[in-house]
């Protein structure tokens, strides 16, 4: 179904391979349409509870955008992939499904971008973040210069956008880029560890935590989380939550 992705979807669970590993998995204009496409999926697939991105091979998550695709590009063409890059990460960022990245090696430039873009981070001991778009002549276009600045904070960000640095795992906790490091053979484990738990909330309570957070960056995230904690009301789920907590059971939620 997609030429650059393996996907499975397993117990609501749904995985996204990005799949050219003789390239570092780097993201050229084939794997973003497929990435777009594998979003419309998530949106739509009921079946989807929840989605976890990772990198084929066991070197990289992804190895920045494709930088054979950008010789001989003019301003508006760069103005263009841009654009689409910003366009598909916000798709994954507005997902109203838990959207997780394990990270497996390399992520740099547009793969730490894509990582950032994802809902959080999990990483094996040997993966390194970077955005060295500036060795290129370039910056972060994928909405990096604004993620990692919400991320890391702006010195870090400016610090390692200006530098090319890159950091390693346990520095990347550290900064509160990603949530946990482990083993790379726990890594796909502990991810779907913490996605079960997800899974058995209520989704449309998790959808709408999404949403509230995300207003944060927007700026109306006050009013944002009012209407959505409204809008849970109309969910018998929550009827449900409320009902099993009073009878001191476990609720039953059905996602209505
Ligand atoms: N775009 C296109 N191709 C890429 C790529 C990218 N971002 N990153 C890696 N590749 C390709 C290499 O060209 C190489 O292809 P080849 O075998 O046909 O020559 C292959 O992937 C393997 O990469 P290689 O550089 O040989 O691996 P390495 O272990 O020596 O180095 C990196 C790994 C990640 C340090 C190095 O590949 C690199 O610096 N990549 C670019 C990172 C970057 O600047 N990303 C931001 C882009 S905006």
């Amino acid at each position: 179904m997609y030429s650059t992705l393996l996907t499975h979807l397993e117990k609501g669970i749904f995985t996204i391979t990005i799949n050219r590993p003789e390239k570092l998995n780097a993201l050229n204009r084939e794997v973003m349409n497929d990435l777009d496409k594998a979003f419309d999926e998530v949106y739509d697939n009921n079946e989807i509870r929840s989605v976890i991105i990772t990198g084929a091979g066991p070197k990289s998550f992804v190895a920045g955008a494709d930088i054979t695709e950008f010789s001989g590009l003019n301003k508006q063409q760069g103005i263009e992939l841009a654009k689409k890059g910003q366009d598909v990460f916000l798709k994954i960022e507005n997902s109203p499904k838990p959207v997780v990245a394990a990270v497996n090696g390399f992520a740099l430039g547009g793969g730490c971008e894509l990582a950032m873009a994802c809902h959080f981070r999990i990483a094996s001991e040997q993966a390194k973040f970077g955005q060295p778009e500036v060795n290129l002549g370039l910056i972060p276009g994928y909405g990096g210069t604004q993620r990692l600045t919400m991320l890391v904070g702006k010195g870090k960000a400016m610090e390692m956008i200006l530098s090319s640095l890159t950091i390693n795992a346990a520095e990347a906790l550290q900064s509160g880029l990603v949530n946990y490091v482990v083993p790379a053979e726990e890594l796909l484990s502990k991810t779907i560890s913490i996605l079960e738990l997800i899974n058995t909330k209520a989704p449309v309570a998790v959808s709408q935590s999404i949403a509230s957070v995300n207003a944060f960056f927007t700026g109306d995230g006050y009013p944002a989380e009012i209407n959505n904690f409204g809008k849970c009301f109309e969910t018998d789920d929550v009827k449900e939550g409320i009902k099993a907590f009073v009878e001191k059971r476990k609720p039953n939620f059905t996602g209505k």
